[in-house]
Order: C-alpha cells, then sequence, then structure tokens
C-alpha cells in the first residue's frame, strides 16, 4: 500500500501546454492541481498568479514545449520564477516533450545550440531538478548542472503491441535511421523481433529521402519506432520503403507526436496500419481519429514524481 500525498509538502502546477496530461498524472498520484492562472496581458505578454501558498513546499511544475513552442516556454519560466519568489523549497520541471532539442549541436558554422540555451533558461528561472521522457538527443541531459530523469516510453509502447500479440520472428522492428538503432534494437528485443534499419538523408530541413534499408522485411510485419512525427516525412518514406521490399504491413510507433503542419493527413493518407503515440504533446480530438493510438504516459510521470518526493529510487522506471 502506498504512502498517500494528501496533505503532504506537495504542490502540482501546470501551464497551458497539456493540461489533460497535468490533470490525469495528480489524478495517478491522488492530489489536485495547484491553483494558478497563466494567461497573457493585454499586451500579449504572459501573465502568472500563483493562487496558493507554497512557501517550503516540493513543487512540481509540468509544462510540455511544445506548439506554440517559445508560449509554453516563457509560461514554464515564468512559472518557476513564480515559483521561486514564492518560497517554495524544490521547484522540479516535469517537461514531458522538451523542444528546441534538435537543435542540441552545431553542424555548420554560425549556428546557435538552442538547446544548451533552453537549458540554461531553465536552470536560470529556478528549477532545481528535470523530469522529462525521451529527449531527442541523451547529451541535452549534461547540458544541465542540475538533476535531470530522463525516462523512455518504450516499455509503454512495448506493453501495446506485446498486448496485440505481435511478437515473434515475424515481425520485424524498423528504425527509421541511424540515430534510432539503439531504441529500435531494445524495441525489438523486448519483441523477440528482429531489426532493420534505414539510412535517411535530409536535403533540406524537415525534407528527408530514404537511401537504403540493412536487414530483412520481406513478408513480414514491420514496426516503425520513432522518438517524434514532425511533418511526417520520415515515417511516410520509411513506410513506402519497406512495403516496396515486400513488407506484409507496417505499424508505427513514437513518443511525442508533434505532427506539423498536414502531418497527421499524410499518415491519414498513407498505407500505414497504424500509428501509436504517447500524450506528452496534447493533440485535440486525436483520440477520435482511427489509425491514432494515444498511451498516456501519465503512470510513468507519476511514479517518477511520487518517488522524488519520497526520494525513492526512480531506477526502476528505466528498467
Ligand atoms: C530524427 O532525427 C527524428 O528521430 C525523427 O525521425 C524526425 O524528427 C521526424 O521528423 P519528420 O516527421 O519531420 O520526418
Amino acid at each position: 500500500m502506498k504512502e498517500s500525498l494528501i496533505n503532504k509538502d506537495i504542490k502540482i502546477f501546470t501551464g497551458n501546454s497539456n493540461l489533460v496530461l497535468a490533470k490525469a498524472i495528480c489524478k495517478y498520484l491522488g492530489i489536485t492541481l495547484g491553483k494558478a492562472i497563466t494567461s497573457k496581458f493585454s499586451n500579449e505578454e504572459i501573465q502568472v498568479k500563483i493562487e496558493e501558498n507554497v512557501r517550503g513546499m516540493e513543487t512540481f511544475v509540468i509544462q510540455s514545449i511544445s506548439s506554440p513552442v517559445n508560449d509554453n516556454l516563457m509560461e514554464l519560466l515564468i512559472i518557476v520564477d513564480a515559483l521561486s519568489r514564492s518560497s517554495a523549497r524544490r521547484i522540479t520541471a516535469v517537461i514531458p516533450y522538451f523542444g528546441y532539442a534538435k537543435q542540441e549541436k552545431k553542424t555548420i558554422g554560425r549556428e546557435p545550440i538552442s538547446a544548451k540555451l533552453v537549458a540554461n533558461l531553465i536552470t536560470t528561472a529556478g528549477v532545481d531538478r528535470v523530469i522529462t521522457i525521451d529527449l531527442h538527443a541523451a547529451a541535452i541531459q549534461g547540458f544541465f548542472d542540475i538533476p535531470v530523469d530522463n525516462l523512455y516510453a518504450l516499455p509503454i509502447l512495448s506493453a501495446y503491441f506485446m498486448k496485440k500479440k505481435l511478437v515473434n520472428s515475424k515481425i520485424v522492428v524498423v528504425s527509421p535511421d541511424a540515430g534510432g538503432v539503439a531504441r529500435a534494437r531494445s524495441f525489438a528485443e523486448r519483441l523477440n523481433a528482429s531489426l532493420a534499419i534505414i539510412f535517411k538523408r535530409r536535403p533540406q530541413p524537415d525534407v528527408s529521402e530514404v537511401i537504403e534499408v540493412v536487414g530483412e522485411v520481406k513478408n513480414k510485419t514491420a514496426i516503425i519506432i520513432d522518438d517524434m512525427i514532425s511533418t511526417g516525412g520520415t515515417l511516410v518514406h520509411a513506410n513506402n520503403a519497406i512495403l516496396n521490399l515486400g513488407a506484409k504491413e507496417v505499424y508505427a510507433c513514437a513518443t511525442h507526436p508533434i505532427f506539423a503542419g498536414e502531418s497527421i493527413s499524410l499518415i491519414k493518407n498513407s498505407s500505414i496500419k497504424e500509428v501509436v503515440i504517447t500524450d506528452t504533446i496534447q493533440i485535440a480530438d486525436l483520440k477520435s481519429k482511427p489509425k491514432f493510438t494515444v498511451l498516456s504516459v501519465a503512470p510513468l510521470l507519476g511514479e517518477a514524481i511520487y518517488r522524488n518526493f519520497f526520494n525513492l529510487s526512480v531506477s526502476k522506471l528505466f528498467s
């Protein structure tokens, strides 16, 4: 029997990025969301007011850095500033989707490292600890000089396919690029499946092309796994390449449903059988759209918050 959090020195707040997830996390923890106003002044600047006492409390701010990215980032920073100035004992930023993570290194001259800048902003605002899921680049953890728990959605995604009985040698797990191989290998091991890797190139930002598929996909059910779906190009091109090589059917899964531009209709009109994603980013009405299945990360984040509050190990959540 778990110790209750009711009447403990804990408060959970959220910005506007993902209210549904924040409420689901609070439900998991058996407490209510902290009262705060996060809106805008008439000049478009973000206005925050914490409406309950947080002095000496363990506080958590749930906010994805998702679209509108800059507003959501500023909301996070300003809520943290408000908590810090209200004498919260400790502030943990719970960032289900960590935006700006694609710009984590310089690939050509005169580029910024925006992920490092965002890490600096979060730390400077007064955050003591970060909890996030599937950082696009694991190195971002090291951009912080405070503890960062980078959790994985892979157990949630693989459990879904196991339940569907898509588990055996007739399944091939596909990494849509070289950067995702470790994740795909771990996923394939869980499903007792084989592994294929796609090598892709980006002739320009947001445009992807398949160069080569390594591994046997013929007559197999393929499951593509990625960390995020943005324009949907990576996914749809991977699907086409695998089907051209004789795969029977293609499923896909990803942690972060960014779904930029026309990606939802691109995927809907493709031959991909099902796309499984999580709720790190709130997408209106997705549950009602056939082909998309949304799994919740609320229990994972709720458990991480619970364990952080009681100073219990979170290592279990990484296995
Ligand atoms: C690439 O490094 C990522 O893992 C994803 O494959 C990529 O961000 C997906 O982007 P899009 O959906 O725009 O192709």
